[in-house]
């Protein structure tokens, strides 16, 4: 064994380290310099970075670092560029009149846009992402309307919002309860229920109290409804004679809304929305399809 030993070590320029087990030896291998450099180069290079950005957690933050980056202030320096931007545009939006929006293909283009954007936030989870509405919550792709649909009345609705009470310009009406109320017992609830499914053409449950209902409908609801059932925007009164309705139509549903009426509320978009985007976004509404022309 010795022998053969020698003879390796003959050959080999390298050192040992000296330690030996059962006869095999270590080398000593040194790694390459270069590795060794580039190794120190980002133990430094990672200490640097520690120092000059957000790196360490303490207990309630990480050490903010030296250069006072931060990913949110990156962020908010983008959005405040992006704003400076487009700040020239929504001066404008929100300063023509409403009626030349439209008429501007840049201004409109623009509001379209923003509108969508700013209906995807705000309005969708109300109204549908696709602006069809639900139950008590009314489709605006329609020509419906409860309070009117040119520019001037969606905006108008819009920025004040509907029987809300933190905006004295908001758009008021209410339906008395007539049930609850006393101002109709059950069975006038029911024969003027009957009378409305008569309206828009439906078969009416009970045939027989239509003309006791018609009576009441004429003493009780014309002053809103109108004596022809056609509704009034002023007060946000719905059509009753389309078919389209904002509760439901069916009996028990109409039966409902006249013994205990409702409320629907949307909140005034001028808290939270900047005149720009509540002209967008109105802009947006009024050209889903049923926009109407303003009156001159
Ligand atoms: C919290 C729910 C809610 C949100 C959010 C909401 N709305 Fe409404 N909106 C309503 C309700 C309820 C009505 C119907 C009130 C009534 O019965 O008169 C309404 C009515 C309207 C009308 C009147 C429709 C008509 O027929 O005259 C317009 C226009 C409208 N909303 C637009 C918007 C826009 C634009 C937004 C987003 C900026 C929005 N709404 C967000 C609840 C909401
Ligand atoms: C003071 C005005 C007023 C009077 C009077 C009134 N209504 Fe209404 N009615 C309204 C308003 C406003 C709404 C919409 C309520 C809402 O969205 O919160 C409404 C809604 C309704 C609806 C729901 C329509 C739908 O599309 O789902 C029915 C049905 C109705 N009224 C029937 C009647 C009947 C029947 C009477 C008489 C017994 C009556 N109303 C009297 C103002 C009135």
């Amino acid at each position: 064994m010795s022998d053969n030993k020698d003879t390796k070590r003959d050959d080999l320029d390298y050192e040992t380290t000296g330690h030996s087990w059962d006869g095999i030896e270590e080398y000593n291998k040194p790694l390459p310099k270069w590795w060794l450099m580039v190794f120190y180069a980002c133990i430094v290079w990672g200490v640097g970075y520690t120092i000059a950005y957000p790196a360490w957690p303490g207990v309630r933050s990480a050490t903010a670092g030296l250069l006072g980056y931060s990913t949110r202030g990156a962020v908010a320096e983008e959005i405040a560029e992006q704003e400076a931007k487009l700040a020239p545009i929504n001066e404008e939006l929100a300063s023509v009149e409403l009626t030349a929006i439209a008429e501007s293909p840049e201004l409109n283009s623009y509001a379209q846009n923003a509108g969508a954007a700013v209906f995807r936030t705000w309005c969708a989870q109300c109204h549908g992402s696709g602006a069809a509405g639900a139950v008590g919550y009314p489709n605006l792709l329609d020509d419906d309307w409860l309070w009117g649909g040119s520019i001037e009345d969606i905006h108008f609705t819009v920025t004040h919002g509907i029987r809300n009470e933190d905006d004295p310009d908001a758009r008021y009406s209410e339906m008395p309860a007539f049930g609850r109320d006393g101002l109709l017992d059950r069975e006038q609830v029911s024969a003027v229920a009957n009378y409305v499914m008569t309206l828009s053409g439906e078969e009416p449950q009970n045939a027989e109290v239509v003309s006791e209902g018609e009576t009441l409908f004429m003493d009780n609801c014309s002053a809103c409804h109108a004596e022809d059932g056609t509704g009034d925007r002023f007060q946000g009164a719905p059509n009753l004679t389309d078919a389209i309705w904002l509760y439901g139509g069916d009996y028990e549903t109409i039966y409902e809304t006249v013994y205990n009426a409702r409320f629907g509320v949307m909140p005034n978009w001028n808290a939270r929305l900047s005149e720009a985007e509540i002209r967008a976004v109105a802009s947006y509404v009024h050209g889903l399809g049923g926009g109407e022309a303003s009156e001159q």
